[in-house]
């Protein structure tokens, strides 16, 4: 620390203000895309003149090139920043990261962390924008793709994960297989009025509170950065909001990294209508907290001014750029500025063998299974033909999913090659892509933004009816029909709002006809979607045999979900995310407040209305919250998903009911067997909900789970320990005024695979100080 500190004073000791600005500026590379509306920049000569502290690059060997420019001709050779999105996986692409949460598996998901660390590093990256860790409600907002989903305790969880896969548990950076975290989008960016990418957020302090959890996370396993989201908080734009960046961030939650802005977001102020030009803004976001302006260039323009004006002193500037030094120290770049980036060591970890095979494992892990009536799935190798039809099986670009900003899509395996390899010589896979992804050409113009030399969303020539009647011939000629459908890569992440979140219409005649089909040949349909968002699917779900989801799998999509299509690996996914049975329930929070009028509330019986559930009428007219015309519940709940065989839960046991004070541990342990033939994994989930408190609390909150892998009549137990402080919660005045602690009295604890089939016990818990030594005691099962 001392030595660190010395060199960063002598080292400050030297530099002008304009080149202390210039620490805290990051612009755009050319060659590398970047959001908003960027201005381009000549690059080796600001460098030269110390404007730059860091930067994209276009690759390696430019970041070689920028990098000796910077330790050479730079006015002080400080070494560059080279900050790039890498956010699943980086050339060996993992699932979207919502994929990845289905997983519920951190050591799996530390270990895709690990791996994207390595390639980054190899590459000259040594910050990346990642982990997001918003939690979001809305499968409108396209960028849930990029979260761990709805849940609070898991998306903290995975927060921790990956901050501890970037830089490693010990949070040595300077090493060339560690990448600095970039914790994002501070904050609320998940509640974006109605999933409108950019838009407003309204939010309670508390509420705001509650989904902050995974940056507390992430801050307390020891991120190195931290971006601010795009929208207003409550009025206030997150760049300019100084309550959230310095009263709560700094100050209450002591974080000492970089802020930095998101892309072109200090310039955004002017358009927030907060400030009349890019000077004012600069003032509002640098004094609000932030240390690090991403492609605006407001800083570098304008703080030198501001400080001449006295506005902003030469103490807040030296701050903000020893934050920044001190980053670039933590990294180890001014010991070695090549740092990783040694000659043949990219070709070298880069998609590897060992890479690939644990993209494939990720991606197998993440596929959700739905529903799968009459064992319809797994597929059996027994001679014959299966047909494999529909416009994502034979798609490579689309694999990949949205934030792969690095990758080779070319590399990506189709889902009719991981068949073909699947099946071997033992059955004939015949293909028909039997529609397109979308029929309109203006949309389909936009889902190949990216790829536009290499469109993967093309309307195909031969019209509809030709491609329906290819598709039910070669339907024909199979005993099983396989169906792959779903959104284009581009359908989901930034700026890729949907207002129907069903598969997209294009598709929906093909579906039809197959399913009539299969019904009249006795066949069976099994639909598989490909998607980066939670999709409405009740009609699918009406009439497939079976439905395997899998969000963007990544470069070896095709292999892993053949895998589980034909049982080598048991689908072990669990929805981090709840789906809707229709879009006009969204938004869709499982921990959500109770209301006075409960669903679950007694129905009535109304002349004509035949709706009934479990024989009980479903209209609930003046006593809940209902849906007219459906269900308030969704199509299938947060951590649900079918495996290949059978789990019974059986009630949650405790060894006490009654608990005292903040040392007592509540240990809460399921039995479950495997009543199926197959070994498989279960993922035993434990929520927790406060009935009585002074303010309303959810009706469930998760705070725990356990995967268990169990062999076919064999049982395993879960055990969870809860703490008095896995009960507490926050009442806020303000963002940065508010109590945290937890209330006595009754608390439901709940378990089971999934929110729709949970048992409870419940337990009294009091303020107090426990005996040192309780006694032992026996489970009990109570209700
Ligand atoms: C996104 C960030 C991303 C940045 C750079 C922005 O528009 O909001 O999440 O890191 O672009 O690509």
């Amino acid at each position: 620390m001392t030595a660190e500190r010395d060199f960063i004073d002598a080292l400050m000791g030297a530099m002008t203000l304009q080149e202390k600005v210039g620490q805290l500026n990051y612009p755009p590379s050319e060659g590398f895309d970047t959001t908003g509306v960027a201005g381009t920049v000549d690059l080796p000569e600001r460098i030269r003149r110390g404007e730059i502290g860091g930067t994209a690059g276009a690759n390696l060997e430019d970041r070689r090139t920028l990098q000796r420019l910077a330790v050479s001709e730079g006015p002080s050779k400080i070494p560059l920043l080279f900050g790039v999105d890498v956010i699943h996986g980086h050339k060996t692409v993992v699932p979207v990261p919502l994929g990845l949460a289905c997983s519920w598996d951190l050591d799996l998901i530390e270990r895709t962390g690990r791996m994207a660390a390595t390639e980054a590093r190899a590459e000259g990256i040594n910050v990346t924008w990642s982990p997001m860790v918003d939690i979001g409600y809305d499968a409108r907002w396209g960028r849930v793709a990029e979260g761990s989903g709805e849940l609070v305790h898991l998306g903290a969880e995975i927060a921790r994960t990956m901050v501890q896969a970037y830089q490693g548990t010990d949070n040595d950076l300077a090493r060339p297989d560690r990448v600095m975290a970039t914790l994002k989008h501070f904050a609320g960016y998940g509640l974006s009025m109605a999933g409108r990418d950019y838009n407003s957020v309204e939010a309670s302090p508390a509420t705001l509170h509650r989904i902050m959890a995974p940056f507390k996370a992430g801050i307390e396993a020891g991120a190195g950065a931290l971006m601010v989201a795009f929208n207003t908080v409550n009025d206030i734009p997150a760049t300019a909001h100084k309550e959230l960046l310095q009263d709560l961030l700094r100050e209450d939650w002591g974080f000492d990294g970089l802020v930095v802005t998101d892309f072109t977001a200090v310039m955004e102020l002017i358009n927030h209508g907060i400030a009349s030009d890019l000077e004012e803004a600069t003032y509002l976001a640098f004094a609000a907290g932030i240390t690090t302006d991403l492609v605006s260039e407001g800083f570098v323009r304008h703080l030198p001014d501001l400080v001449t004006q006295g506005r902003v002193s030469m103490e807040e500037v030296d701050t903000a750029c020893r934050r920044v030094l001190s980053a670039k120290w933590a990294l180890g770049l001014f010991e070695d500025p090549f740092l990783g980036m040694d000659e043949g060591r990219y070709e070298r970890v880069a998609l590897s063998a060992q890479n690939r095979a644990l993209a494939r494992e990720a991606a197998a892990s993440s596929c959700v299974l739905l529903k799968n009536e009459g064992q319809a799935l797994p597929l059996q190798r027994d001679g014959g033909a299966i047909a494999l039809i529909g416009p994502l099986a034979e798609n490579r670009v689309d694999m990949q999913g949205t934030w792969a900003v690095a990758a080779d899509p070319m590399l990506n395996v189709t889902l009719l090659e991981g068949f073909r390899e699947s099946a071997g010589a033992q059955l004939d896979i015949h293909f028909a892509k039997g529609c397109n992804i979308v029929d309109d050409p203006n949309l389909a113009a936009r889902l190949n933004v990216h790829n536009r030399d290499n469109p993967s969303v093309v309307i195909d020539p031969r019209g509809k009816e030709a491609m329906i009647e290819e598709a039910l011939q070669v339907a024909r000629s199979a005993s099983v029909v396989v169906v792959c459908l779903g959104e284009a890569k581009e359908h989901a992440g930034e700026s890729s709002t949907r207002e129907d979140i069903t598969i997209p219409m294009a598709q929906r005649p093909l579906f039809d006809a197959l399913a009539d089909y299969t019904l009249s040949a006795g066949k069976k349909l099994i639909l598989v979607v490909i998607a980066g968002r939670p999709l409405a699917l009740a009609h699918e779900a009406e009439r497939a045999d079976a439905i395997l989801f899998s969000f963007h799998p990544g470069i070896e999509g095709g292999h892993a979900i053949a895998d589980v299509l034909f049982g080598d690996v048991d689908p072990s996914g669990r929805l981090a995310m709840a789906f809707p049975r229709h879009g006009g329930q969204l938004p869709l929070q499982s921990e959500h407040l109770p209301t006075g009028r409960p669903i679950g509330g007694a129905g009535i019986t109304v002349e004509g209305d035949d709706e009934r559930i479990d024989g009980e009428p479903v209209f609930r007219k003046f006593t809940t919250a209902t849906i007219l015309e459906g269900s308030s519940e969704p199509l299938f709940p947060v951590g649900f998903g079918l495996g290949y065989t059978i789990f019974d839960y059986g009630d949650p046991m405790a060894e006490k009911n009654e608990l005292v004070g903040e040392k007592d541990v509540l240990e809460v342990m399921v039995i479950i067997t495997n009543t199926g033939t197959r070994a498989g994994v279960t993922t035993a989930q434990l929520y927790v909900r406060d009935p009585v408190a002074t303010v309303s609390r959810p009706v469930l909150e998760l705070k725990g789970f356990v995967r268990l892998a169990i062999e076919p009549g064999g049982s395993a137990s879960a055990v969870f320990s809860l703490r008095s402080e896995d009960l507490t919660f926050i009442k806020a005045r303000t963002i940065s005024q508010y109590e945290e602690d937890w209330e006595e009295g009754a608390f439901e604890i709940m378990t089971g695979p999934h929110v729709g089939t949970l048992k409870s016990l419940s337990v009294q818990w009091h303020k107090g100080s426990q005996p040192d030594h309780p006694g032992p005691g026996d489970l009990v099962a109570n209700r």
